[in-house]
């Protein structure tokens, strides 16, 4: 979508995959769904550093409205849980230097069972323009999916009407799946699209995104780019499921894939090391290349994946060398230079371990590179190209 938002992927908060649709605020004070979490989270990437590493973005998802529509057929808040009302969380975001994301559904019901936007899209685009809001993540739940080409695109319409810049995330093609939708109409009307299943707290389910990403059914990576990108959905960095060397290789392949980096865990109970993945600069400097290059998984070998985006300066390219092996000893992976993506014959291509950013030495197309990978774990490269 053409509205200036979006040039490189969003990064930001989501509470979903972590805090869920618990409203029990007597039980979980700290966790629930509430203006407190939110502000909670906030004031945390602001002193943790997360603002200054570009995160911006703080996205109620859903949970959060009363069970009905006011008089005037208008959302509103859960009043227990959001007694200062949105709009004041809004404000609060914007004086911290953030923005509030919120989530509505296509359907007649959010998928946790709260009022739709069925027969209301205009209605609440102009609620949350006027509440300030800077992102809508519009889910498809209840609604039949025949109906979404022309909805989506309806709501996209009502959200400029407004006049309010609102970056638009649509669940759309997640909804199409195993069908592949129509990729051009939905980069068209939508700043970023989710198109596969809910990440889980799990390896598995984030395997299963990068496959799903990997098979790239329908081409759908060529719609990444300026102002529109593929969304695999959350970074579970810092949560329960995932190893350290999970989570590197779940930061490594958002990064390539120009995926959005919303997070959602809780910034107050974090590991520090999970904390340094969201905030390395490294990684966050492939995310957020100005090219805006949807990378791709190049080809596999059994239990061994590489992935490629292009980066800046042109010709240069971040790889992922990714080893879904279990087998409980690092790996020696031996590949040529011209695999990995620096095929310029002839010119050297100075070659960074991102994570660390450990200068590796200077390699040409027919080089072998060697990487000794964990299980479960990845190798993440930037070659810079030298003339
Ligand atoms: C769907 C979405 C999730 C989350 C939940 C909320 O499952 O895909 O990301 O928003 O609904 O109910």
């Amino acid at each position: 979508l053409d509205n200036g938002l979006a040039r490189t992927p969003p990064m930001g908060f989501n509470s979903w995959e972590r805090f869920r649709c618990v409203t029990d605020c007597d039980q979980f004070p700290d966790t629930c769904i509430s203006e407190k979490l939110y502000k909670r989270i906030a004031d945390l990437m602001v002193s943790e550093g997360f603002v200054d590493a570009g995160y911006e973005y703080v996205n109620i998802d859903d949970c959060w409205m009363a069970k009905t529509r006011d008089e005037n057929d208008r959302l509103i808040g859960d009043p227990e849980r959001f007694p200062s009302g949105i709009k004041a969380l809004a404000d609060y975001m914007h004086s911290k230097g953030l923005k509030l994301g919120i989530y509505e559904d296509f359907g007649t019901e959010t998928c946790g069972g709260f009022p739709g936007s069925e027969f209301y899209l205009k209605t609440d685009a102009q609620t949350f323009a006027d509440w300030g809001i800077d992102l809508l993540k519009l889910d498809g739940c209840y609604s039949f999916t025949h109906d979404m080409p022309v909805g989506y695109p309806t709501m996209e319409h009502f959200l400029n009407e407004t006049g309010r810049p609102m970056l638009y995330s649509c669940s759309w093609p997640a909804y199409f799946y195993p069908k592949i939708p129509d990729y051009d109409k939905i980069s068209t009307s939508c700043n970023i699209w989710r198109n596969y299943a809910d990440v889980q707290d799990s390896w598995d389910s984030v395997l299963g995104i990068m496959n799903f990403y990997g098979k790239n059914s329908g081409n759908f990576s060529a719609k990444g780019g300026p102002g529109h990108f593929n969304d695999p959905d959350m970074i579970i960095v810092g949560n329960y499921g995932l190893s350290y060397d999970q989570q590197r290789v779940q930061m490594a392949i958002w990064a390539i894939i120009a995926a959005p980096l919303f997070f959602s865990t809780d910034l107050a109970t974090i590991k520090p090391e999970s904390k340094a993945l969201l905030l390395n600069k490294n990684v966050i400097a492939v995310s957020q290349d100005s090219l805006g290059i949807e990378g791709e998984l190049a080809f596999s070998l059994n239990d061994v994946q590489i992935w490629i985006r292009r980066v800046k300066p042109e010709g240069s390219i971040a790889f992922a060398i990714v080893y879904t092996g279990t087998g409980g000893t690092p790996k020696l992976i031996q590949i040529q230079c011209a695999s990995l993506g620096m095929i310029k014959k002839g010119v050297p291509y100075s070659v960074m371990e991102v994570f660390d950013g450990k200068h590796m030495g200077l390699y040409k197309a027919t080089d072998m590179f060697n990487a000794t990978v964990n299980p479960t774990g990845v190798f993440f490269g930037r070659a810079t190209i030298l003339g």
